[in-house]
């Protein structure tokens, strides 16, 4: 299946919650104009329909994986906006539309992500979960997102340029940057469920995996992709010599590895015992279509 057609009734669910949230934010503030922008902007909502996906293959309802899925969305466009600045990426083109720094000026746009990771917080503490459920997400997602996360993957991506690198340390990178927001992805919707500690750990897995080969193809689109299709700069990445699989083994290899990634991913899904796998299988294999 595609993964438009895939997503899509998810995406509108997700959409909604998050135009409702945007609606009792107090958009005066520049702050809060510049994220509602870039959170608006749209992108594929792959990590909340994820989040919603793991909920619903443990016998939970899509809808209360809402509230993490949004938190999970924030912090990723928090990412986003920082990637694209000057310091790093240097982007101008970001969902179609021009990068937050592009619109709203460098301060702006830092201060804005650094909302968003508070923000972030407060919507889980908000949430109608149990106190033990909230306190977990909590936890799982400072550890994911921190110095041993995304902020450290972030960090060794950008030193990384212009150097000779193997391939164990683009998969490092892979791993901190992109991966460990999917285990927290995997890890919420499941927590959410009420699954059992047996359950969660491979449906984990099965997000590391996925996160390793949506990187893998991130990184091969920016070569083989268009700005129009993507909503964002193209051969970049070449061009400021970026840590990536593609410089790493070439397009063929990399395609070869992302593929070996989502088979892996796939082949967790049996030992979570879930009631229904077949959509998180169908939306691994759908992501690799991208690139076939
Ligand atoms: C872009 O993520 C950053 C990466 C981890 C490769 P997405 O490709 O999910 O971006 P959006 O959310 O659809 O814009
Ligand atoms: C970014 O990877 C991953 C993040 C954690 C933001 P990229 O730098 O390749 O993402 P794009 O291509 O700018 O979306
Ligand atoms: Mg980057
Ligand atoms: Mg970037
Ligand atoms: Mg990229």
């Amino acid at each position: 299946m595609d993964i438009t057609a895939l997503t899509s009734g998810k995406k509108v669910l997700f959409d909604n919650y998050l135009h409702a949230y945007l609606a009792a934010e107090d958009t005066s503030s520049g702050i809060v104009e510049a994220f509602a922008y870039s959170l608006k902007a749209g992108g594929k909502r792959i990590r909340p329909v994820l989040t919603m996906l793991a909920c619903e293959c443990l016998g939970g309802k899509a809808d209360d994986a809402l509230p993490a899925g949004l938190a999970i969305e924030m912090i990723h466009t928090f990412s986003l906006i920082h990637d694209d600045l000057p310091a790093l990426d240097n982007d101008d083109l970001r969902r179609g539309r021009p990068t937050c720094h592009a619109r709203f000026g460098e301060a702006t746009a830092i201060l804005a992500g650094d909302a968003l990771i508070f923000q972030a917080l407060s919507v889980i503490t908000a949430a109608g979960y149990p106190p033990r459920i909230k306190l977990d997400i909590l936890e799982f997602m400072a550890e994911v997102c921190g110095v041993k996360g995304l902020v450290q993957g972030e960090y060794r991506d950008v030193t990384a340029e212009g150097k000779e690198i193997s391939m164990d340390e683009v998969r490092d990178i892979y791993r901190r940057k992109t991966a460990r927001l999917f285990e927290l992805c995997m890890f919420a919707g499941a927590r959410v469920a009420g699954g059992a500690r047996e359950q969660i750990e491979p449906l984990v897995g099965f997000g590391t995996y996925l996160g390793l080969a949506f990187q893998a193809i991130d990184d091969i689109l920016d070569v083989t992709s268009s700005r129009e299709v993507l909503g964002k700069t193209t051969g970049k990445d070449l061009a400021q010599d970026k840590a990536t699989i593609v410089k790493a083994l070439g397009l063929k290899e990399s395609r070869r590895w992302a593929r070996d990634m989502t088979e892996k991913a796939v082949a967790l899904l049996p030992a979570a015992h879930v009631v229904r796998a077949e959509d998180l299988k169908e939306l691994a294999l759908s992501m690799l279509k991208r690139v076939a």
